[in-house]
């Protein structure tokens, strides 16, 4: 599949990387656009593929093209996207708050548009990707593009109108674990263990429960309540995290990535 990533900054630079490791796109069938030359140069000599600042050549005879630029710049790179389409090529939308709606408009009538959230795991191929199409999207070209997309993690297919929560989920949701994970250093820290131990047992304890969680035989709250002993040390703990209100601020750092997300979109 002949991939072009309009944008292959943080996001697009790894999703292109990862497709190249999954064997999903051949290095030769994937074209990379920068705005700067000496970002492209860096790009095509890390990933040994094709990289320039020529949107129109990129996007010319690709299958699919991924728009990796910022929200504020998907407005300025669709004329130079339509201009170079060929009949069928899916343009795929990864920009937080970017509606399909928007996307078809700057695009050629019956162009095939995807909105595609995903996450920063995407570099290690365990993304947590959510895809919405346009009504009037074929299905071959949805699946055209969820097939990039499960080669680099898990997909799901959602209604447009779930692509923002689903966003303050997943697409936000590394960084919730990850600050997560910084308020255990600390405080491990905070009670005399050195902070980079206190790191690493909190970064292989993350991942000793998300294996757990996903393989799927016990659900969160069956999990929960086989470390929580009534009346020990993790009843303690839990007691104070739920008395501090975490669920309740859960539920507003949710509201907020929304909201954000509908300011981001216009
Ligand atoms: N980072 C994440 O975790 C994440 C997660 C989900 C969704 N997203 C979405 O991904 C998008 C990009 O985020 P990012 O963090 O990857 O940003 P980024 O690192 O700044 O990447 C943006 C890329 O777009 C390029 N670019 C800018 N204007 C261009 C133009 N006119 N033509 C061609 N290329 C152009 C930039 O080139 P230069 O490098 O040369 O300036 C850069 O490579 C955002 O819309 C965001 O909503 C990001």
């Amino acid at each position: 599949m002949s991939v072009a990533v309009v944008g292959a900054g943080n996001l697009g630079g790894a999703i292109a990387a990862g497709l190249l490791d999954a064997g999903a796109v051949a290095a030769a069938d994937l074209r990379l656009v920068t705005a700067h030359a000496d970002t492209a140069a860096v790009l095509a000599a890390r990933l040994g593929a094709p990289a320039g600042t020529d949107v129109a050549a990129a996007v010319a005879g690709a299958e699919v093209v991924l728009l990796g630029v910022k929200p504020a710049g998907v407005a300025g790179v669709l004329p130079e996207v339509a201009g170079a389409l060929a009949p069928g090529t899916v343009v795929v939308g990864l920009a937080a708050g970017v509606r399909l709606a928007a996307l078809a408009a700057g695009l050629p009538a019956g162009t095939p548009v995807v909105r595609v959230m995903t996450n920063t795991p995407v570099r290690i191929r365990a993304a947590t990707s959510i895809l919405a199409a346009a009504d009037a999207t074929p299905a071959p070209a949805v699946a055209r593009v969820r097939a990039l997309f499960d080669a680099l993690g898990t997909t799901h297919v959602l209604d447009e109108d779930l692509i923002d929560a689903a966003t303050a989920v997943a697409g936000s949701g590394p960084a919730y674990l990850f600050l997560l994970v910084e308020a255990l250093r600390d405080a491990g820290a905070a009670l005399g263990l050195d902070p980079a131990t206190a790191l690493a047992m909190a970064t292989t304890t993350m991942e000793g429960a998300a294996r757990l969680l996903a393989g799927g035989a016990e659900d969160p709250v069956a999990l929960r309540a086989a470390v929580t002993s009534p009346a020990g040390t993790t009843a303690a703990a839990i007691g104070v995290l739920e008395e501090a209100g975490l669920r309740d601020a859960v539920l507003g750092a949710l509201r907020a990535a929304v909201a954000r997300a509908e300011e981001l979109g216009g």
